[in-house]
This record gives structure tokens, C-alpha cells and sequence, in this order.
């Protein structure tokens, strides 16, 4: 199958030398990338800024700005059977890019930010996707509420979920443990280390139907 995935932060400038970013390694979207290339799909991975060497036999696309992922992802995504949303888009964005160097002046300084388009949000709405579509979510309370919201607000088969206020997990971490916030029902899978438990969603992902 033609699976597309996208991982890693994104950067949203502020002027040439600074930008938003998050604390997204991109670990968990490129376990996936290298997953499901072992398990013999063609994989495509859009992804933000990360340290992270590319999986063998993966197609990259590299991107900064949730602008560019949401380009990226809306010209690749209608050749694709499975799309994963692994990426930690940035929900707001600089309203202007400063063209110069912002100079030191006042006490303070304000930034006015603009909602981003949620990428995932339009992939069946707008982008019109018909396959399998897997969002995330990264949450430090109510996880499988605010999950289940996700799921059915974005109209995905499956949402992967994740408590990022434990410090034994999620994103500086080399394990994770999830839970799976399906639009009727929910399971929990163990603690293990990213690259396992990656294997074990291509797994769970491959033998969904989209709805
Ligand atoms: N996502 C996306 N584009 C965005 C924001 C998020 O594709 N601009 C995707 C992420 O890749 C992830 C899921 O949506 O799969 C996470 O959504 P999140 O931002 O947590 O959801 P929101 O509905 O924005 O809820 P919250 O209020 O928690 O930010």
C-alpha cells in the first residue's frame, strides 16, 4: 500500500533568524516511516526539522512551516491508501514575518499570532481522502475524551493518544504507551519502546477499512 505520513515540529518564523517551534523529535512518525518500509508499503514521510537520520527506503519530503507541510501534504495525499498525522503542527503562527532582524527596544514585546490550517482536520473535508486516515493526540488531561473529540471532529478512523504529561513517556522519551480512541470504542496497548510499538500500529493500521 501508499502510505503518507507526516512527523516532526514545525517552524513558524518570526523574522530571518528566529522562529515557533515545539518539542517534537519526530521519533515516533519516522518509527512508523521505517515500520511500514519494512513491512513492504511505499512510504512517503513529510516531515518538520528533526535531528534524525531518514528510514531506509522512505520517501522524503522536507518542509518547515505548517503552511508548507499543509502544501505538501494536500499535492501527495490523493495517491495515498493510508495517511498518518504523526507530525506536532503548530496550531498558531506569526500574524507578519518581520523581513529584518527584530531590534532589541522595549520591556516587552508582543507577538500576535494566526490560526494555522489543520492539516488533518481537511484532509477528508477539503482534500477529499477516502483511505485510511490516523490522527494523534498529545494531551496532559482527559486523554481518551479529548481524543475521542479529536477522532470524530476530524473524522478519522483512529486517533493514537498520548498522556505527555507522564515523564516516563512521549516526547523526549524512547518509549511510549497509548492508547487507541477509535470513533466507538478504545484500547490500550503497553508500555514499550517506540520502534516496537510502531511495528505494532502498522500492524493494527494495514488492517483497518476507512469508514
Ligand atoms: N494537526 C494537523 N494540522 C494542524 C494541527 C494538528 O494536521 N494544524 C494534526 C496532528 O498531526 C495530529 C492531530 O492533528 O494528528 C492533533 O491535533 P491537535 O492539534 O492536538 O488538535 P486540536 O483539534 O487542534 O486540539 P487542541 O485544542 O488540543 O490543540
Amino acid at each position: 500500500m501508499k502510505i503518507l505520513i507526516t512527523a516532526g515540529p514545525t517552524r513558524e518564523p518570526i523574522d530571518p533568524v528566529r522562529y515557533l517551534t515545539n518539542r517534537s523529535s519526530g521519533k515516533m512518525g519516522y518509527s512508523l516511516a521505517a515500520a511500514a518500509a519494512k513491512r513492504g508499503h511505499e512510504v512517503l514521510l513529510i516531515s518538520g526539522p528533526t535531528s534524525l537520520d531518514l528510514p531506509e527506503r522512505v520517501d522524503y519530503l522536507p518542509v518547515e512551516s505548517a503552511a508548507e507541510m499543509y502544501q505538501a501534504v494536500e499535492s501527495q495525499i490523493g495517491r495515498h491508501d493510508i495517511a498518518i498525522f504523526a507530525a506536532a503542527v503548530a496550531d498558531y503562527t506569526p500574524a507578519q514575518v518581520a523581513d529584518q532582524k527584530i531590534k532589541k527596544s522595549g520591556e516587552q514585546l508582543t507577538l500576535t499570532l494566526e490560526k494555522t490550517k489543520d492539516i488533518l482536520g481537511s484532509a477528508r473535508t477539503v482534500m477529499k481522502f477516502e483511505g485510511t486516515l490516523v490522527g494523534f493526540a498529545a494531551e496532559t488531561e482527559h486523554v481518551e475524551e479529548n481524543a475521542r473529540g479529536k477522532c470524530l471532529r476530524k473524522n478519522c478512523d483512529v486517533v493514537i493518544a498520548n498522556d505527555v504529561s507522564r515523564k516516563d513517556i512521549g516526547f523526549d522519551s524512547q518509549e511510549n504507551e497509548v492508547m487507541l480512541v477509535f470513533p466507538d470504542r478504545t484500547e490500550n496497548l503497553p508500555k514499550e519502546s517506540k520502534e516496537h510499538l510502531a511495528y505494532h500500529l502498522m500492524e493494527m493500521i494495514e488492517n483497518l477499512r476507512p469508514s
